[in-house]
C-alpha cells in the first residue's frame, strides 16, 4: 500500500534514512555477510539502506524494490544508480525477479503496509537461493491489539511475532534470531529467518503450529544465535 502525504513526509527525511542505516549495521555486527552477493530490499522507500549496503560492501549488488513510483524516483534521484544498485518499481507481493536469485532479503518498516504480506513471505521464499536470509526488521502488535484493530485496518498488515514466524516457517524460512529492540502495544522486532531445506521446513511449521510458539530462540533481547553460511 502507498503511503499517505503525511508518512512519506515523515519517511523521507534524512534522519530516518541514517537511523534505519544504524539499525540495520547494528543488526549486520553478528550476520555473516562474507559470501553474500545478492541482496534485494524490499519497501526501500529513499533507498538509504540499499544505498549503504552497496557502499559499504563492495562485493554485492543490491537491489531496492518499492510499490511506489515516487519513492523509486525519489531513491534513484538521492542515490543515483551503478551496476551494483538499482531501484526498481514493484510490489512485494509479485516481485520483478527470477526464483531463487537472492542471498539476502531485507524487509525494513514494511510489512505493516502489506495488507497481503503472506503472500510477500511467499515471494521471498521464491526469490531466496537455498540457504538465503530474510532480515526482517519491523512492527508486530500482540494477539489482543490485532484482534480489536483487525476490521479498522483492512488496508494495513497487523500480525504478532507468531503469525510472522510462523508463516515463514510454513514456507521454509525458519527463525534463526530474535531481538525486541522496543516493546509497547508495538513490539519493535528484529528477525532473521533461514530458507531451510521443505522436509525440514514442514516439520517445522507442524511444530510451530503445535505449540503456538515459534520453533527457534523466542525469548526478547537474547543473545544472537550463529548463523551459518549464506549461499
Ligand atoms: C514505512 S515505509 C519504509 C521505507 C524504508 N524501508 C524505511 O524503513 O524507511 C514503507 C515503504 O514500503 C513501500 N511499500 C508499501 N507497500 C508495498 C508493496 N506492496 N511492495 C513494495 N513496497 C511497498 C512504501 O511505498 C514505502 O516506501
Amino acid at each position: 500500500m502507498e503511503m499517505s502525504r503525511l508518512e512519506k513526509i515523515f519517511v523521507n527525511r534524512s534522519a530516518k534514512g541514517r537511523w534505519n542505516v544504524r539499525r540495520l549495521r547494528k543488526r549486520l555486527e553478528t550476520f555473516p555477510m562474507n559470501d553474500v552477493r545478492d541482496v534485494l530490499e524490499i519497501g526501500c522507500g529513499r533507498g538509504d539502506v540499499a544505498a549503504w549496503l552497496a557502499a559499504t560492501y563492495p562485493g554485492l549488488r543490491v537491489t531496492g524494490v518499492d510499490v511506489d513510483p515516487e519513492q523509486v524516483a525519489l531513491a534513484r534521484r538521492v542515490h543515483g544508480e551503478t551496476d551494483r544498485l538499482r531501484f526498481v518499481e514493484g510490489d512485494a507481493t509479485d516481485l520483478p525477479l527470477a526464483d531463487a536469485g537472492v542471498n539476502v532479503v531485507v524487509a525494513h518498516h514494511v510489512f505493516h503496509h502489506l495488507p497481503g504480506w503472506r503472500d510477500a513471505v511467499a515471494e521471498l521464499r521464491r526469490v531466496l537461493r537455498p540457504s538465503g536470509a530474510v532480515l526482517w526488521l519491523g512492527l508486530t502488535v500482540p494477539a489482543i491489539v490485532r484482534d480489536v484493530l483487525r476490521p479498522f485496518a483492512r488496508k494495513s498488515g497487523l500480525f504478532t511475532f507468531v503469525d510472522v514466524a510462523g508463516a515463514f516457517s510454513a514456507k521454509g524460512l525458519r527463525l534463526v534470531d530474535r531481538r525486541t529492540v522496543w516493546s509497547g502495544p508495538l513490539v519493535h522486532q528484529d528477525l532473521v529467518l533461514r530458507r531451510v531445506e521443505l522436509g525440514r521446513a514442514a516439520m517445522t511449521a507442524r511444530r510451530t503450529q503445535k505449540s503456538e510458539t515459534p520453533s527457534t530462540p523466542s525469548t526478547t533481547n537474547t543473545a544472537p544465535t550463529t548463523i551459518g553460511k549464506i549461499a
